[in-house]
């Protein structure tokens, strides 16, 4: 069932209208400068349709993790260079909210708004009430605004995060309308058709390193596909599992523990890297492709040319290709080349292609192919999880439509 959305508002004309975004974009480790500004332009056709209609918006979003970071990190998790990233995106004046998130500069700011402003608060994990679900935190956010929008898909798997769920609570329990925003229901609407009635053939290609942090996900996925192609570091994980040698590539126990029941798996629906690139743990240049065991003193890197071709083939075969994962080591450009590969076939596929968040989405767009998919989801986690079946409490607190 769709959930309300923005035109479900009413009239928006003089209101004021809390949009909690997913503006925890990645930053450049020293300067605190936005290095991929993805999740703020998949958020400004919410804001603009907000503002057209004749509202005012108060945005706000966590970003980053400021409760483990040191002071110095700290310092970079403001909301100030995000603030001036949306302005620049957004094409208008955004007013970055005093240095608290809620208090009485932003209550004073919030009320001299007029229509067509925009302010965002301050990084909402600056209180550490934010992800306590504190309901007198939600109250003093909710007091700023007439109406609430949820368009943070990224963080709407956290369930105790108060902006996404004790906000939207306190609003519904005043009467005051709630809607999930145009993102939101967009990334809804793709990955529950993706699961209900994908069409066939539909492949998975799974990468990334961690198997026990995707296996409910990939359980799911086993139900859904016809095949499912692995690469990246998961590889060496279902390699050792298997008994062979995988050299110098670092793999937890635990991680073998965790693929142990896909096993059975392997060889009908899931599909192991025939060869794969290996270089020297101690001089990274030092690179040859394998076949079987990774000789002692190498690590794997990257699925081999044999495999790319392979995967190459069975995307173009395919009618639906779900990704999530990247092939390999890819921020390093000689172990770029199985995730660039299979970005750039599902770009050139006539089918639907849906790439899960996080890192797999940064993949897609640094090689170019971001916007040639069916759709490059804003939500790493949350993607996963979706996926999985999982029951948002954020979105509980937003009504079905009529
Ligand atoms: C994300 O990028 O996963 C979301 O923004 C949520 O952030 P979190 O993982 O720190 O809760
Ligand atoms: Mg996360």
């Amino acid at each position: 069932m769709a959930k309300k959305t923005l035109d479900d508002l009413g009239d928006l004309k003089g209101k004021k209208v809390l949009v909690r975004v997913d503006f925890n974009v990645p930053l450049d480790k020293k300067t605190g400068a936005v290095k991929n500004d993805r999740r703020i332009r998949a958020a400004l056709p919410t804001i603009k349709h907000l503002l057209d209609a004749g509202a005012s918006v108060i945005a706000m979003s966590h970003l980053g993790r400021p409760e483990k970071a040191t002071p110095e990190e700290r310092a970079n998790l403001t909301m100030d260079k995000v603030a001036a990233k949306f302005s620049e995106l957004l094409g208008k004046p955004v007013k970055k909210a005093a240095n608290e998130v809620v208090g009485a500069g932003v209550t004073a700011a919030v009320a001299a708004m007029k229509p067509g402003d925009v302010i965002l608060l301050e990084n909402l994990r600056f209180d550490p009430r934010e992800q306590k679900n504190d309901a007198e935190f939600a109250a003093a956010i909710t007091s700023l605004a007439d109406a609430y929008v949820n368009d943070a898909f990224g963080t709407c798997h956290n369930d105790k995060d108060a902006s996404m769920v004790a906000v939207p609570a306190a609003l519904k329990a005043a009467g005051k309308p709630r809607a999930v925003g145009l993102l939101v229901a967009k990334e809804l609407e793709i990955i529950e058709g993706l699961m209900s009635a994908p069409k066939a053939p539909v492949l998975g290609i799974m990468g990334g390193a961690k198997v026990s942090d995707k296996i409910a996900f990939i359980n799911v996925l086993l139900t859904k596909v016809d095949q499912l192609l692995i690469g990246g570091k998961m590889t060496y994980t279902f390699l050792k599992a298997r008994g062979v040698d995988v050299g110098a590539t670092r793999v937890g126990d635990e991680e073998v523990v965790a693929a142990g029941p896909l096993l059975k798996h392997v060889g009908t629906k899931i599909v192991l890297p025939v060869d794969y690139v290996v270089a020297k743990s101690d001089d990274l240049l030092q690179t040859q492709v394998c076949e079987g065991p990774i000789p002692a003193g190498f690590e794997g890197v990257d699925i081999g040319p044999k495999t790319i071709e392979a995967y190459k083939a069975a995307i173009k075969d395919a009618a639906t290709v779900i990704w999530n994962g990247p092939l390999g080591w890819f921020e390093q450009a000689a172990f770029a080349r199985g995730t660039q590969y299979i970005a750039e076939a599902m770009s050139a596929s006539s089918g639907v292609t849906v790439v899960g968040g996080g890192e797999t989405a940064e993949a897609a767009e640094q090689f170019g192919y971001a916007d040639k998919m069916t759709h490059v989801s804003t939500g790493g986690g949350a993607f996963l999880a979706y996926v999985e079946g999982k029951k948002f409490q954020s979105l509980a607190q937003i009504d079905d439509r009529a």
